[in-house]
This record gives C-alpha cells, structure tokens and sequence, in this order.
C-alpha cells in the first residue's frame, strides 16, 4: 500500500474523533431501547453497596466488572495516546478493552507501536481489531494472527459497518462477500473471534447467520449510541442532505440483544450489549435481558477529551456505583442472583420500541 493511503488512514481516524468530539454524532429520537423499561424498586432490600459483587469471567480471565471499553482508535500519535489512557485505566478497574482497527499497522508495521498496550494493562482481556471490508479485499487468517500478536490479544473483533462504507468520502469499500468471508475466517481460525456492529443493530437474520458461524460473542452495537453514518456523512459534503430517517435507520440496542438471544439461547456464544449503553442502570437492564457483557465507546472518548485519566475514572467510577446500587435497590447480590431470579421490569414489552 502507498505511504499516501497508510497517511490517509491516520489522519482518517483522527479526523472521525475530531468529529465525534466536536459534532452530535448520536442518534436522533432512537434510545437504546432500555429506556422505556423501569425495574420496580424495592425499599426494603436488605443489602448495602458493599454487598455486591459484580466479577465475572472474560476469555478465562477473571473480571471485576462485565464491561468493556470498545476499541476506538490507534494510527497516530494522538490515538495511541487515547490507547494508553484506556489501557492504564481498564486495568486498574479490572475490566476489559478493545483497540480500534488496526488496518492502519498491517499496511506499516512502524504505527503497531500506537496500539500496544500490554505492557499498560498486563492481565485483562484485549481484543485486536479488523474491518470485514480488509478480508474482502484479500485479509486472511495471516493479517487477523498479525492484529492479535501484535497487541498480544485475547480475541479478535471484526467489524462489519455497510452503511459507514457506503456513506464516507473515501474510496468505497464493497461488502458484498461479507458472508463468505466472515464464514471463512471464523472456520480457518483458531482464535477466539467477535462479531462487531458499529452502531447499527443486528436483525434476526443477521443474529441466526452469525450464531451458525459459532464465533466466540456477538457484539450488537445498536441503534442509539454513537451514529456512524452521521459522522461519514459530516466528512462528507456531497452528501450533506441525507435525511434523518435514512441516517437514523438502525435497530435499537435492547432489540438487537433479543434478536441475537433467540438464536444463541442454546450455545456458548456470548453477547455483548452496545450501542449507548451509557448508565450503569441500562447495563443492569441488559444483563438481567440475557446480555453477558456491556460495552461503550463513545462516553469513554469524551470524559478522555475532557481530563484525561481522572476524568475517565470518574466516569467508570459513576458507572460502576449505579450498576451496585441498581443491584442492591432490587435485591440482587451478584450477577448469577441476577440472571436465576430476574426482577420485574415494568415496561418490559415496550423494550423494541425506541
Ligand atoms: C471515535 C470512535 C472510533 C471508533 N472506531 C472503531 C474501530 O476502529 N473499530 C470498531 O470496531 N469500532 C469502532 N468504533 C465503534 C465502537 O467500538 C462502538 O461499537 C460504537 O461506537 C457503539 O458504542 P457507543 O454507542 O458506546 O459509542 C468507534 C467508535 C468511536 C466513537
């Protein structure tokens, strides 16, 4: 590849960031789907914050909590800084991180550098990070090796995101093998490899091909949160006038759990709800609606932004406080008290509306 085109990828991404920064890149009137549902509180429960125990097991790696930041960014200097800030905090929660595609690194190695961040956070879950778009042009299973070793990875999430391909500026990348190509990287592959959204939902079509691929997690990324053909459609002026109801098309976060719910109820593959899960209350919710994990990106940028380290603890620290508290007015102990004894959610049936 060019040095013009590695230059391009770089300045890409900073430019995506500076946008998210900057421009309301979020859905509009679209929820995550949780908002419409309410758990019935409890005056009397009898357990205080302490009481709660939220750990659980990621890839064989014990957890203090089932979320993770989502992989955003790496390819410049600016990124790996974002990286390493993630990185350090993540491991001082103990929870677990992604690094943004690293499409970047493979075209030249000397930007592998941005991504790495092991040595920051020796012993929590990490997951490397390829577009499906890389494997239809010609990506196989000696690039998604490359993208784990390189950030000594425990998995590998590929991200598949039609509409961002369609909507940005730059040359268009075609999906239309999608299939084919997910089908044979997942079955040539031994790594642990997640199935990413980047914002848009998963149908129940998509939910019943993806869980015959058997990956290791379903990562949803719904409708709700951080709206990618938005931000596409800012870098790019030819299309400028797209209308709200083409760029806020997608399938809400709760609804595309459900959907992948029906289809993974009977095997091991995990799913992670995302997609503007931005409360510790909404995290609570997924998790009591079959959700293994809950991930975020866009809030985690922006307390980043704001100050720094400190400023994304705060925010993980206001996270995690809900997620117990949320736990303790419902009289839930831990995770597995959540899942066996459930909770009545008043709203429960209006949770795939937006
Ligand atoms: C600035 C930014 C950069 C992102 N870059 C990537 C990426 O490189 N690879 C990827 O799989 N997802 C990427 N995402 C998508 C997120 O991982 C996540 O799936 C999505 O933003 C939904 O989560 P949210 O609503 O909490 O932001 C990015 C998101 C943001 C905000």
């Amino acid at each position: 590849m060019s040095s013009r085109k590695e230059e391009d990828i770089s300045s890409r991404k900073d430019e995506q960031i500076k946008i998210c920064l900057e421009n309301d890149v979020v859905y509009e009137n679209v929820s995550n789907g949780y908002k419409k549902i309410r758990f019935e509180p409890t005056l009397l429960s009898e357990l205080s914050i302490d009481d709660i125990d939220l750990s659980t097991s990621l890839l064989g790696k014990k957890i203090d909590y089932p979320l993770i930041v989502s992989g955003m960014t790496g390819g410049s200097t600016k990124g790996q800084k974002y990286n390493e800030i993630i990185a350090e905090v993540c491991s001082e929660f103990n929870i677990a991180m992604g690094v943004g595609s690293q499409r970047a690194a493979i075209e030249n190695p000397a930007l592998s550098e941005t991504y790495r961040v092991r040595s920051l956070a020796p012993t929590i879950p990490l997951f490397a990070n390829l577009g499906i778009a890389q494997f239809i042009e010609g990506y196989g299973v000696k690039e998604a090796q490359q993208a784990i070793d390189m950030i000594e990875g425990d998995a590998l999430a590929i991200h598949i995101n039609p509409m961002q391909e369609l909507i940005q500026k730059e040359e268009n990348e075609k999906l239309t093998s999608s299939k084919v190509q997910l089908f044979n990287l997942i079955e040539d592959f031994d790594k642990p490899v997640i199935i990413k959204g980047v914002g848009r939902g998963i149908s129940k079509n998509d939910a019943s091909f993806f869980t015959e691929l058997n990956p290791f997690a379903i990562d949803v990324a719904g409708a709700g949160g951080t709206n990618w053909a938005k931000i596409e459609s800012y870098r790019n002026s030819e299309l400028k006038y797209l209308s709200s109801e083409f760029l806020n098309w997608g399938i809400n976060t709760a609804r595309s759990v459900n959907n992948v719910r029906s289809y993974t109820r009977k095997t091991n593959v995990k799913i992670i709800a995302s997609g503007g899960m931005w409360s510790g209350i909404d995290a609570v919710k997924a998790l009591i609606l079959s959700a293994d994990y809950v991930a975020f990106a866009l809030p985690v940028l922006k307390a980043i932004a704001k100050g720094g380290k400190d400023e994304l603890r705060s925010f993980l620290s206001s996270y995690i406080f809900e997620m117990k508290a949320t736990l303790a007015f419902i009289g839930r102990k831990n995770l597995k008290n959540l899942r066996e004894k459930g909770h009545l959610l008043i709203g429960r049936y209006f949770k795939f509306s937006d």
